[in-house]
């Protein structure tokens, strides 16, 4: 079997990671992989994630197995956060949650669930959409699809196309939705532009699928879950794919959820066992360690204001050097506006640039970004952006 293998290539953002980790420049800067980091390009762990495990440390008494659907405080834990507190479809119990290994575990399970309802069902992404998405759900035997969302001229939202695309969709079709903080584009829908999206979907039966991979790195945990809350109220069934990595620093030790909001108790269940069955025959038990802590920092008030602080601290971080970023290039004289990444949401942002650039600002200049010329806009700080802005102008 080995003998047979090519060597295939490293992944396209995990490997420019590699690659900037060798490069010897004192001058390189990383704004690859979607990673979270200070100025002295460190990813923190977060103060309440460290209190929480040491209090795990002393009270843990088991490592058996938790149950398929993983730590069942954590799952009960996870869906007011994203859906707020006191959402009627939590009360009614319409709603249930499966632990998963990460947003990519939550991601895969409700593409093998989809696919166990009905193989081969059209799954709609949107144009640009995070590039683990389609080896990730058409794996799962679902059939991908595209509809128009980010206009890479015009830095902004193609909504009446992708409305368009959308309004011609059925039953039949599963639509998959980025919660907040875009990935690639940092290109988030307005609330209103929500409605619209969930008057459609109730309108044409399709279900939706929001992966929510960046709650609080946008505007806020709050702000940022509006656009799921939305369709949570004004859609008969849903599914979330959640992921712990960014907002609570856990990349790691890989924790998310896969939650499903139904329309009875009774289809709540059924959804669940089909979770179950299907986490069971692909990684049978989810990682307990950061289902654990999470669960943690959300039931203790004070390790909760600590988390929230921190993660506060994070978004205007990132916001900050957005502007830092757009306002340094028009200072610098740019013959190109890049205000719209002050707009933008998240970590991430497509500059723009063509692929022989964003190769010149690699090999010239030890700037690592992907190809498509979207930033991770974390790996900018204010020691690096003079060098970063001066290196992008000489290549424009
Ligand atoms: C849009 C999106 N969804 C899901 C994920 C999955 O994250 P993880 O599997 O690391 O929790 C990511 C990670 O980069 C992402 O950008």
């Amino acid at each position: 079997m080995f003998e047979s293998f090519e060597k295939l290539p490293d992944d396209p953002i995990l490997g420019l990671t590699v690659a900037y980790n060798n490069d010897p420049s004192p001058n390189k800067i990383d704004l690859g992989a979607g990673v979270y980091k200070t100025e002295d390009g460190n990813t923190p762990i977060f103060e309440a994630v460290k209190k929480a495990e040491a209090i795990r440390l002393e009270t843990e008494t088991t490592k058996s197995y938790t149950p398929i659907s993983g730590y069942p405080d954590f799952c009960e834990r996870v869906q007011p956060l994203i859906l707020g507190d006191g959402h009627a479809a939590i009360g009614e119990g319409r709603t249930c949650a499966a632990a998963t290994p990460g947003g990519s575990g939550s991601l895969r399970l409700a593409g093998e669930l989809i696919n166990s309802w009905k193989p081969g069902t059209s799954l709609w992404v949107s144009s640009p959409t995070w590039g683990n998405h389609t080896p990730l759900l058409g794996q799962a035997g679902l059939n991908i699809k595209e509809y128009p969302y980010y206009d890479r001229d015009g830095h902004g939202i193609l909504f009446e196309r992708m409305l368009e695309t959308l309004s011609g969709l059925g039953p039949e079709d599963v639509v998959l939705l980025h919660g907040c903080c875009h990935n690639p584009t940092g290109a988030d829908l307005t609330p209103e532009q929500w409605q619209d999206v969930a008057g459609i979907a109730s309108e044409r039966g399709f279900v939706p699928l929001v992966d929510f991979a960046y709650q609080g790195l946008g505007d806020g945990l709050a702000q940022d879950a509006r656009g799921v809350r939305i369709m949570a109220g004004n859609v008969p069934e849903l599914l979330v794919s959640y992921s712990c990595s960014k907002n609570f620093g856990l990349y790691r030790d890989r924790i998310g959820a896969l939650v499903a909001v139904t329309g009875s108790r009774s289809a709540a269940e059924a959804a669940l066992s089909h979770m179950k069955v299907n986490a069971r025959r692909l990684y049978s038990v989810p990682p307990a360690h950061g289902a654990v802590l999470v669960a943690t920092i959300l039931a203790d008030t004070g390790l909760r204001e600590s988390w929230e602080e921190e993660l506060d601290g994070m978004c205007r971080r990132i916001n900050d050097l957005r502007a830092l970023f757009a306002d340094t290039m028009k200072k610098k004289g740019s013959p190109l506006d890049f205000d719209f990444i002050k707009s933008e949401k998240g970590m991430f942002s497509f500059l723009g640039l063509e692929k022989e650039k964003v190769r010149r600002l690699r090999d010239e200049y030890s700037i690592y970004f992907v190809d498509n010329s979207r930033i991770n806009v974390a790996g900018i700080n204010p020691g690096n952006v003079d060098y970063l802005t001066d290196s992008i102008l000489a290549v424009l």
